[in-house]
């Protein structure tokens, strides 16, 4: 779940109430301009949650490697660059045993974004291109709307994680930055590994109750394989 909140008491308030419901938590920028991230991630792993550090790194290569060695000794499980070859290469040299996803395109862009940021080509085959080089450099996995999914299970098979956010439990477009989302099931189907949910827990008049419907709605999409 991506505890995006504004304070490290209302993120730990979240924890508590979601309890059991949730064991995979992503720490980003929100959390992040808070103070006590590091004391907050301890406080996560004391209670045996993993941690997702949502940083999307961006700087020159050199200084890239170097947080990422910084962060590889915090106990932490994923972590987030973006997608360019070099910022990879140094990650992927200092990561030790953190998980380095690439980011291939943020959920949030659409065809007109893309177009402002100079990339002619389609959402599709820029998705595609970085996840192939995130691979080739050996990141571990790539964060990927679900609308790609399937084109990147299709064309890398099982070699990276395929990390999805931008879900939504049903489709309210109209009044959401997001905008190449997907329902939990289609995500699933699509190949992802892992799922990030946010808002739609985070806001629910009862959020674990929420985290426990996506559960289920999660299990029942590998209940013919549990059964059999
Ligand atoms: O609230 P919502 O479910 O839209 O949250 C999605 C989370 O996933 C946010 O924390 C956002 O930063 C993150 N994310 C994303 N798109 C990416 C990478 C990360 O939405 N490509």
């Amino acid at each position: 779940m991506a505890l995006d909140v504004a304070s490290i008491a209302e993120a730990q308030a979240l924890v508590e109430t979601l309890g059991d419901s949730i064991s995979f938590y992503k720490v980003g920028m929100e959390l992040f301009m808070c103070g006590d991230y590091f004391a907050f991630i301890e406080w996560l792993k004391q209670r045996d949650k993993k941690v997702f550090v949502d940083l999307k790194f961006f700087d020159i290569p050199a200084t890239v490697g170097r947080a990422i060695k910084a962060l590889s000794s915090k106990g932490v499980d994923l972590a987030t660059i973006h997608g360019n070859d070099a910022i990879m290469t140094a990650a992927v040299a200092n990561k030790g045993d953190l998980k380095v996803l690439a980011v291939t395109a943020l959920t949030s862009l659409d065809r007109g974004d893309l177009d402002d940021l100079g990339f002619q080509c389609d959402v599709q085959a820029l998705v595609l291109s970085r996840a192939k080089r995130a691979l080739q450099i050996g990141c571990d996995g790539v964060v990927s709307s679900g609308l790609e999914a399937a084109l990147l299970r299709q064309e890398l098979d099982h070699k990276l994680l395929i990390i999805t956010p931008g879900i939504r439990p049903v489709d309210n477009r109209e009044e959401d930055d997001q905008q190449r989302v997907v329902t939990v099931a289609s995500a699933f189907q699509a190949g992802a590994d892992y799922i990030v949910v946010g808002r739609p827990i985070r806001d629910a008049v009862n959020p674990k109750a929420m985290a426990e419907k996506i559960q289920q709605q999660i299990l029942s999409q590998f209940s013919c394989d549990a059964i059999l």
